[in-house]
Order: C-alpha cells, then sequence, then structure tokens
C-alpha cells in the first residue's frame, strides 16, 4: 500500500476544475483483484435477491432484485476482511477530504455490477444540489474498478465541471436521458479508484456486451452528515473489534462518533429534512 501518497497540486487543479479525478490501477487492489472477485461473487451466490438491501429491508419482497438490471452487495465490511483494506487506501480519504474541504466519514460499502441490456442512468449528482456558489461540497462517491471498462460495459459518463453548477441538471437541461455534449464516458483499467464529486452530473451507461463491469463503490460525505448506511448498526461487534483505530474513525463507529438513529439516509431524506417536503 503506497503510505506515502501525497495529493499534489497538479492533481488537486483536476479536481478543482473537472470535480473527479481517476487513480490509475493501485498495486494492492490489483494484487488482491482474484481474491476480491471470488469473495463478492461467493456472497453474490449466497445472498442471491437479497443482496444489496441493508438499510432498505422493509422493501424487500421475496426474489425482488435490489436494483433490476445490477447485481448489488450491500454492507461490504461486514462481510469480509479485505474491505476494511480498501478503505485506507490514501487516496480516497485524502482526496475526499480535499473535495469537502473537512473531516470526512465513509457511510456505506457496496458493490455494484451492471447486466446485459441494462445499467443505462439518468444525468444526476449523488447529493442536492448546491444553491449558492459559496455553498460547501459535501459528499463523495469512490469507485473501485474491478474490471476493465470499455465502449460495451457500460462505462461511467461524466460531464467535467458540472459539479461547480447550482441546482439540479434538469434545471440546466430538458432531458437527462440524453447524451451530453459535453459528457464524457471514462474507460478504466482495472485497479483503478476514481474519486468524484457528489454534485458532478454523472451517471452509468448501458451495458451492451454484458461482460462484467464490477465495481466497489464507497459513498463518503462530511463527518457532519448521517451515513447512507449507518454503520454503527450494521457492524457486528465481532468485526468492529477487528478495526484499527483509523478504519474505526473513518466509519464513524467509535463511542465518541455520534449516534445516528435513521438505519439508512439518502439524499431523498436530506431534502425532505432541509425543505420539509419531497422534491417535486
Ligand atoms: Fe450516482
Amino acid at each position: 500500500m503506497n503510505k506515502q501518497f501525497i495529493l499534489s497540486k497538479e492533481q488537486k487543479k483536476i479536481i478543482d476544475k473537472d470535480g473527479f479525478i481517476i487513480f490509475p490501477p493501485n498495486n494492492f487492489v490489483l494484487k488482491n483483484l482474484k481474491k476480491i472477485h471470488k469473495i463478492l461473487e461467493n456472497l453474490i451466490t449466497k445472498e442471491k435477491s437479497k443482496a444489496g438491501w441493508e438499510g432498505k429491508e422493509e422493501y424487500y419482497k421475496k426474489g425482488k432484485p435490489f436494483e433490476k438490471g445490477a447485481r448489488r452487495l450491500g454492507n461490504l465490511i461486514n462481510k469480509n476482511d479485505i474491505f476494511k483494506e480498501l478503505i485506507v487506501l490514501p487516496e480516497i480519504a485524502q482526496t475526499s477530504e480535499y473535495m469537502v474541504n473537512n473531516d470526512i466519514k465513509i457511510g456505506a460499502v457496496d458493490f455494484r455490477d451492471p447486466l446485459i441490456g441494462t445499467g443505462n442512468q439518468i444525468l444526476h449528482i449523488d447529493w442536492l444540489p448546491r444553491t449558492k456558489h459559496k455553498d460547501p461540497f459535501e459528499s463523495v462517491l469512490v469507485q473501485i474498478v474491478l474490471d476493465n471498462t470499455n465502449k460495451t460495459n457500460g462505462p461511467l459518463r461524466v460531464v467535467p465541471g458540472t459539479h461547480k453548477k447550482l441546482g439540479w441538471p434538469d434545471d440546466h437541461i430538458k432531458n437527462v436521458n440524453l447524451t451530453h455534449k459535453k459528457e464524457k464516458l471514462v474507460f478504466l483499467k482495472k485497479g483503478s479508484i476514481v474519486v468524484i464529486n457528489g454534485n458532478l452530473w454523472h451517471g452509468g451507461t448501458g451495458n451492451i456486451s454484458g461482460n462484467k463491469r464490477r465495481i466497489i463503490l464507497i459513498d463518503i460525505r462530511n463527518r457532519n452528515l448521517p451515513q447512507l448506511l449507518n454503520q454503527k448498526k450494521y457492524i457486528d461487534k465481532k468485526v468492529l473489534n477487528n478495526l484499527n483505530e483509523y478504519q474505526k474513525y473513518l466509519l464513524g463507529v467509535r463511542d465518541i462518533d455520534k449516534n445516528q438513529k435513521e438505519k439508512s439516509f439518502g439524499s431523498g431524506q436530506a431534502y425532505r429534512m432541509k425543505y420539509g417536503r419531497k422534491r417535486d
């Protein structure tokens, strides 16, 4: 693991300008890739349609996938020791802290793999839009890439620089389903890590070939915000006792860390809390 990593001036410029940054294949991820694939595939087989429902259990019905058209897993920290090693890769915390300009907290470590003929997402942001230019950025999405991505297996699309825009993408463009003239498809080598400002317009594209496009998704927010999945509630004592102090800090599971009453807290809840109503 590259413990010496320090975000450079150049990298900070890219993050400011584009709203995302790609780190080349990480040695630790590459070294463990086979093992990670095996663990994830075994979990998918074991959990079947129950996979990915952590935090939203009340919506589960027998046989109903968490996301139609994608294989999903949730709460990975609790499921195998390898995942707690991934969250401490220094690029992730340093970039996230730089993006939100504050301390951070990891709120979910999940898995996603779009299936053939699906995976198409509208251009969206992962958090509430900013309403003033001086509003801070509060959320970060990290993708650890487990398969090479190309035009045909559902690569990520982003519109560079749009994290600076105020409001929702559909305040600016008529149809968030369509290809944006400034959008870029991001082709990545397995082992890469992409760190994305939660306010950047982005989306998955359709997987045409059916080749796997597996990623680990890490949801990170300003430390003051509730977590996407309440880690204190969802991490078992045995797993918790095996985390080091830094991992406990990042996951907000130390005794001194705030208790969160919601078992999950998404952008919809944040919107209702801020505006007292659902988004129209
Ligand atoms: Fe997203």
